[in-house]
């Protein structure tokens, strides 16, 4: 069997105002009617191959717990564990909490490591290449999907690849470079022999603790520990706080992937988008012929390329003559902003949070 392991643990700052500290973008319906989480995990249900997927191990933090117990259970899906973070760390700590929990139990562990907050529309062809992928974790590699890139975003890590990749086969990666700067991004897709790395992860358990050993050996004590002496808590699993306290903040592809040799790429053409921003959101849903996408009460006169979207049972948002504008609005709180300017929208939740 293979065993999902959902990180639902980030803040999605992006996506102010609909993505809030307290209820951020994955345990929202962003597009469509399903959360992004409940996407997730119906994604990796069912049979792949020849194998089976195992219920899933979810990792979050204790403020989010009940919200995926919820979702989980709407989604009709029983969990496997649901793990508490005492604190966000990262991927890096997350990821090796899961596989050193796996692995206690079942030392021939397969894990498939998956964000909670992605778009990926295929739900047959995202199983396709799990199965492709399976054949490079039986040689001990840790196996990534890439992603073809169509502009140079610096927010990804970036897949160096060997060879040209055939049909769905998995190619040996030379290199992992994790969100590089605007110039080296431009000179990787100039170049096209990279992929995008699209944040998914399939491994045996034993071969992602190995190269946590060889290259983040500081990491294992205390996720060891905050693992073993985990407190379990009305069907939640606690990480030891104390011992946690001493992981550091890093996330798995600075920590392991950036450093390890023996990573594989699964190519993955069939739709995937990290809906890291408004941009992301606008570009992935359903827009008219003038490149409108209109959500809740939401109007648009004489508009193109915008988006206009009401979360609020109260505000009607009408745009009149907009161009690659985007207006979102919340009961609370409305942002309207430049299309070019979606990733700033981070700097508003840190200007508001400076004049509390
Ligand atoms: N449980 C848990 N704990 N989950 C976390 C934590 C944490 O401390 N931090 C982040 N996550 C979850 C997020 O909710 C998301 O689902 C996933 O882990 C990835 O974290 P992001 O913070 O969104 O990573 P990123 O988008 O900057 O970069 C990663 O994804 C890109 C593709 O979307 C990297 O893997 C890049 O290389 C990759 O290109
Ligand atoms: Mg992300």
């Amino acid at each position: 069997k293979i065993t999902p392991v959902i990180l639902a643990g980030g803040s999605g700052t992006r996506l102010w105002p609909l993505s809030r500290k307290s209820y951020p973008k994955q345990f929202v319906p962003l597009v469509g009617e399903e959360t992004l989480f409940q996407s997730s995990a119906k994604r990796m249900v069912g049979a792949v191959g020849t194998m089976d997927f195992a219920a899933p191990v979810v990792l979050t933090n204790s403020d989010f717990r009940f919200i995926v117990t919820e979702q989980l259970a709407e989604a009709g899906i029983d969990p496997g564990a649901i793990m508490i973070e005492p604190e966000g760390r990262n991927t890096a700590p997350a990821v090796l909490a899961a596989a050193l929990h796996a692995q206690a139990k079942d030392p021939q562990a397969i894990l498939l490591v998956s964000p909670s907050d992605h778009v990926i529309p295929d739900g047959d062809s995202f199983r396709a290449a799990v199965e492709a992928g399976l054949a490079a974790v039986a040689q001990g590699n840790l196996v990534t999907f890439g992603i073809t890139p169509d502009r140079p975003e610096t927010g990804y890590g970036y897949l160096e690849l060997t060879g040209t990749p055939s049909g769905t086969d998995p190619v040996a990666l030379k290199r992992f470079v994790e969100k590089p700067d605007a110039a080296r991004a431009a000179e990787m897709l100039a170049a096209g022999t990279y992929l995008w790395n699209a944040g998914i992860f399939l491994f045996r358990a034993a071969d992602i603790i190995a190269a946590f050993e060889t290259h983040a050996p500081d990491l294992i004590p205390p996720v060891q520990a905050s693992v073993t002496e985990a407190q379990p808590d009305l069907g939640f699993l606690r990480l030891d706080p104390t011992a946690w306290a001493g992981a550091k903040d890093i996330s798995i592809d600075y920590a392991v992937m950036e450093k390890a040799g023996n990573l594989s790429v699964v190519p993955f053409s069939a739709g995937w988008s990290d809906l890291g921003g408004w941009d992301a959101v606008w570009r992935e849903g359903a827009r008219d012929e003038n490149g409108v996408g209109l959500s809740g009460a939401a109007t648009a006169i004489d508009c193109e390329d915008s988006l206009l979207r009401s979360d609020s049972d109260r505000l009607e948002v009408v745009g009149i003559g907009l161009k690659n504008i985007m207006a979102v609005a919340m009961n609370d709180a409305v942002l309207v902003a430049d299309m070019s300017c979606a990733q700033d929208v981070k700097k508003a939740v840190d200007a508001l949070k400076a004049k509390k």
